[in-house]
């Protein structure tokens, strides 16, 4: 048995759908724990691209149960659309996907809020995505919240509109400015969605630890990235998620104890992406950003928004702290292939400001947005690594480029991904 905890090691998008998919083979469950449809996972296989916004990366492995824990906020209309759609394309959900009765169900006034507050905040935006998560997980820790049990129940979800309706609109009407929601129209809809969804509502807690007890293995799907963590990412440029999406919030968002957890795998890009605003030392305005964002298979737009990425090189400062916050135990490097373009490659290995040289992340804003990236640059290898599946049989000056990232992670290179398909990775050895 071993429960491996996957997360994204930087500003999110570092390819962790696909990894869970690869990794999913040998797993019995896979399971979201946290964040909401702000996450975008792309899986390739037979069946063609996918986006998953809720739906762990398992789905596609048939004899796979996959749950979405009580750590994730849901949005029912997203999930029931993406879930016809998966079955629309011949992916069997009814009876493998289940959902946490204790999830947090995020309603129409949370998106409204969301957009409503971007605007407040003018130059000082956030860059959210738009899904309402933010302010949905505001209203979890505020006490104002709606779970997937109330909506199953349409007299308990009436009881609790009684008072949150009035108290939504008023929040709308008087301090945004902005029309409030008919409380009846909500009641029909949500209880709606709590009939559509009931067949897929379960205990989720019961569900993983008869799997613990049974010794299977379990895969637990981080969203997000480290970076973006709201007590230890680039406040206040983060996301809301509560519990975190890191390594440490999968025990909290799937209701086991973090001695359960045997394995944290974190991935990494070979440079380094973010949409939405904030501090981003590395970030390349110029021709380079450019390449890294088109250049190769897949280029670098989001895949929940389809805004392009701010690229720019790894981040050597930022992904060692990520590695001991997670406390990762081994490193998946994603996007080798998009570097085969590269005659040079830096890295950044310090920050300076002024005289000043920081060999750790600085927590204020104000010094995170003024850092200078001390780089290190290494040599290219400019041919192609999409075919190579022995680490032996990568270019030299790639093998030493790996290489360099792993130490600078303090930890082993499990797996290296040299395209977005399935079978495109190299194995380095076993994980958990
Ligand atoms: P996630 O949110 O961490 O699951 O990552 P996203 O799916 O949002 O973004 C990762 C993007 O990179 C997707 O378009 C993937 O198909 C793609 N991808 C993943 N691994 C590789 C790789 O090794 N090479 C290339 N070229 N693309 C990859
Ligand atoms: P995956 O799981 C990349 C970013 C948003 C914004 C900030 C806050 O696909 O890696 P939010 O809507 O969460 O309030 O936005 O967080 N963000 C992501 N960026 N990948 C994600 O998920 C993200 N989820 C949120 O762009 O900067
Ligand atoms: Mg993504």
């Amino acid at each position: 048995m071993s429960v491996t905890v996957v997360i994204g090691g930087q500003w999110g998008d570092e390819g962790k759908g696909r990894i869970i998919d690869l990794l999913a083979e040998k797993s019995h469950i896979v399971a979201r724990y946290s964040a909401g449809n702000n996450a975008g996972h792309t899986i390739i296989n037979d069946l063609g691209e996918f986006k998953l916004h809720l739906v762990p990366a398992g789905i596609f492995r048939e004899d796979k149960t996959c749950l979405i824990g009580n750590g994730v906020v849901v949005d029912p209309e997203e999930l029931l659309k993406e879930i016809e759609h998966l079955e629309s394309r011949g992916v069997e959900v009814k009876g493998r996907l289940f959902l946490s009765d204790r999830a947090h169900v995020l309603m129409p006034w949370h998106r409204l809020i969301d957009l409503k507050d971007e605007e407040l905040r003018g130059k000082g935006a956030i860059g959210t995505t738009g899904r309402g998560v933010g302010p949905a997980f505001a209203d979890k820790v505020g006490r104002a919240g709606i779970r997937v049990a109330d909506i199953a129940d349409r007299e308990a979800l009436a009881n609790m509109l009684d008072f949150l309706v009035p108290y939504k609109n008023a929040v709308l009407e008087r301090l945004y400015e902005t029309d409030g929601v008919d409380g009846e129209a909500v009641l029909d809809e949500y209880a709606d969605y709590g009939q559509r969804l009931a067949p897929y509502v379960a205990d989720t807690n019961v569900l993983i630890h008869k799997a613990l007890e049974d010794g299977d293995n379990v895969l637990l799907e981080g969203a997000q990235g480290a970076l973006l963590d709201l007590d230890l990412g680039t406040y206040e440029y983060v996301t809301s998620s509560v519990p975190s999406s890191l390594a440490a919030g999968a025990a909290i968002g799937m209701g086991i104890g973090p001695t359960h957890i045997d394995t944290v795998l974190g991935v990494y890009k070979t440079y380094c992406t973010r949409v939405g605003n904030g501090p981003f030392p590395t970030e390349l305005l110029d021709e380079t950003g450019d390449m890294l964002r088109e250049g190769g298979p897949r280029p670098e737009y989001g895949s929940t928004t389809g805004r392009p990425r701010r690229c720019g090189w790894f981040d050597a400062v930022a992904a060692r702290f990520t590695a001991q916050i997670n406390g990762i135990s081994g490193a998946a490097l994603t996007r080798l292939d998009v570097l085969d373009q590269f005659e040079t490659i830096k890295a950044c290995t310090a920050y300076r400001i002024g005289s000043r040289t920081l060999e750790s992340m600085p927590a204020s804003g104000l010094d995170m947005a003024r850092v200078e990236p001390v780089y290190t640059e290494l040599p290219g290898w400019q041919s192609e690594t999409a075919g190579v599946r022995r680490f032996e049989d990568l270019p030299e000056a790639a093998q030493g480029y790996v290489q360099f990232i792993q130490e600078k992670l303090g930890v082993p290179l499990c797996l290296i991904s040299v395209g977005p398909e399935r079978e495109q990775a190299i194995s380095m050895r076993q994980i958990g």
